[in-house]
């Protein structure tokens, strides 16, 4: 594979003629911490960097000698086709920072910088922008820390008025919003309630959290999302076992809304509310709407990996005032309204602070340039590794827009994606598997799984042969090659075995 973003910058290339000064200002220039000197067929004759400059100086040159002048060796170099992993261990074994990249004429056309591709690369980072500190600074001015505050109202009303929902309550994390969502709906001990089987356990903890009994919902392969076909099923077993569903939690799984016009009108025939969790779906939509609406009442996480974060912190969004306002009470300790402590229901401590909501308005107002870029960094990957028949993209189905929060695949029959995994962290890039199905997990082994018919278990196909590959909205285009790269040695390595 080519190296097309690691092109050598006009600033990093001297002329035949260029003396110590030039090369010394280059280096102020480009940044790359190397300028590559060049004969008079542009061919690479030298590198210097900075401490070859200094050491010649030392050695009693004037700053204004030119640099043909000075003695030196054949600088090590390699063709485009060598990969990332494969220059940085070149530039282990001699021991240097900068590799060029020569074509076949020995002209340079690029130049591998340690720095660039040899750090680690996360799955998905928090993307810290400049408008966070304005908000963060304006809570410590006023001394408004905690609980509560103006970012915490203003926060609230942004992320209702982002999503088209009448109401917001910040909260301390998208668990804690589902959690409430499950006792606003009033589900306690020995209820049912169906849930997407393929997501993040989060979805699922709190119903034991509340002494009700999951049963898991199978995905369908056109969306990753709940299955409508084995909803109906289940919400129909369900209510012929004497145990009908009292709620359903379907997940926005990866940023992608699940397909809420054949998945709303069965909830409502068997009369069953829906908690969209859209933890991982801020920005998405649907048909035009944003996710999170979808619901009686949705959820949202602003977790360190999400698409936008306050840290750790979450949002239960509804339509009903008295709902979201129920919310904000039991998440204060389920305080009354009275002078002094009066508690007549079970509280918790679940508010969001004033400092965290204000990074999450600093974060707010990037969101569509934050789902831009997880966009196009997907489009990165499709493109790059086109060319890769053992790689199928997570689909993006007619009237879903997604956010790409991760950049999702599945890998043809064969292929062991922990081998994937395994063989990319050895060159320091995260890559993880798709969630395990809760019907698949030992904490919930006596609970019933329901699909949509057939022998199929698509959740479990996904989990057995997905990948989620870093994602972060602050990769570099040389990150992104660099995971490429390695991701379509590793799947070559696999197709050999
Ligand atoms: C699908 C899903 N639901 C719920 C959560 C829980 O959110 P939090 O980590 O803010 O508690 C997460 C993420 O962590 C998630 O991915």
């Amino acid at each position: 594979m080519t190296n097309p973003s690691a092109f050598v910058h006009a600033d990093t290339l001297l002329l035949p003629t260029a003396t110590i000064s030039d090369a010394f200002e280059s280096l102020t220039q480009s940044g790359k911490g190397a300028a590559l000197l060049l004969d008079s067929k542009g061919r690479l004759q030298h590198l210097f960097t900075d401490g070859d400059l200094r050491r010649v100086l030392l050695a009693g040159q004037s700053i204004e000698t030119p640099l043909a002048q000075l003695k030196h060796k054949t600088p090590h170099s390699v063709s485009p086709d060598v990969r990332h992993h494969e220059a940085l261990m070149l530039m282990d074994r001699y021991r240097i920072d900068q590799l060029p990249i020569l074509d076949n004429e020995g002209r340079p056309v690029g130049l591998h910088l340690r720095r660039d591709i040899g750090s680690r690369i996360w799955l998905s980072t928090p993307h810290i922008g400049e408008e966070e500190l304005q908000f963060v600074n304006q809570a410590f001015a006023s001394n408004w820390i905690a609980p509560l505050g103006p970012n915490v109202d203003a926060f609230e009303r942004e992320v209702a008025a982002k999503v088209e929902v009448g109401h917001a309550a910040a909260l301390s994390s998208g668990t804690a919003a589902i959690h409430l969502a499950l006792i606003l709906l009033g589900i306690s001990r020995g209820d049912r309630v169906l849930c997407s089987s393929l997501t993040f356990v989060a979805s699922a903890n709190p119903i034991l959290y509340v002494g009700a009994e999951p049963l898991f919902v199978d995905a369908e392969a056109g969306s990753w999302n709940m299955c409508p076909i084995a909803l109906e099923r289940a919400l129909e077993q369900s209510a012929r076992e004497g145990r009908p569903a009292r709620a359903v939690m379907v997940v926005d799984i990866y940023g992608q809304a699940a397909d809420y016009d054949r998945i709303r009108p069965i909830c409502d025939r068997y009369g069953v509310p829906i908690i969209e969790d859209a933890a991982e779906a801020l920005g998405a939509s649907y048909g035009g709407k944003p996710c999170g609406g979808f619901g009686r009442i949705g959820v949202f996480s602003f977790n360190g990996n999400k698409i936008i974060t306050t840290s750790g912190g979450g949002m239960l969004v509804a339509d009903d005032a008295d709902l979201v306002q129920h919310a904000r009470k039991l998440a204060t300790q389920a305080r009354e309204d009275c002078p002094w402590y009066e508690h007549k229901e079970i509280g918790y401590n679940y508010r969001m602070s004033n400092v965290l909501a204000g990074i999450g308005r600093g974060q707010l107002s990037r969101l569509e340039e934050r789902v831009a870029a997880r966009r196009a960094i997907f489009e990165r990957y499709h493109e790059a590794l086109a060319q890769i028949d053992a790689i199928e993209w997570m689909p993006e189905y007619e009237g879903s827009f997604s956010n790409r929060w991760l950049t999702t695949c599945t890998l043809g029959a064969g292929i062991d994606p922990q081998a994937v995994c395994d063989d990319l962290a050895r060159l320091d890039i995260e890559v993880r598997r798709v969630w395990k199905p809760m019907h698949r997990q030992p904490l919930f082994a006596s609970s019933q799984f329901v699909n949509s018919g057939s022998n199929l278990d698509v959740a479990s196909d996904l989990f057995e042969r997905g990948l989620c590959l870093p994602s972060g909205s602050n990769m570099t285009e040389e990150q992104i090659d660099r995971v490429c790269d390695a991701l379509s040695a590793a799947l070559g390595r696999a197709d050999r075995t």
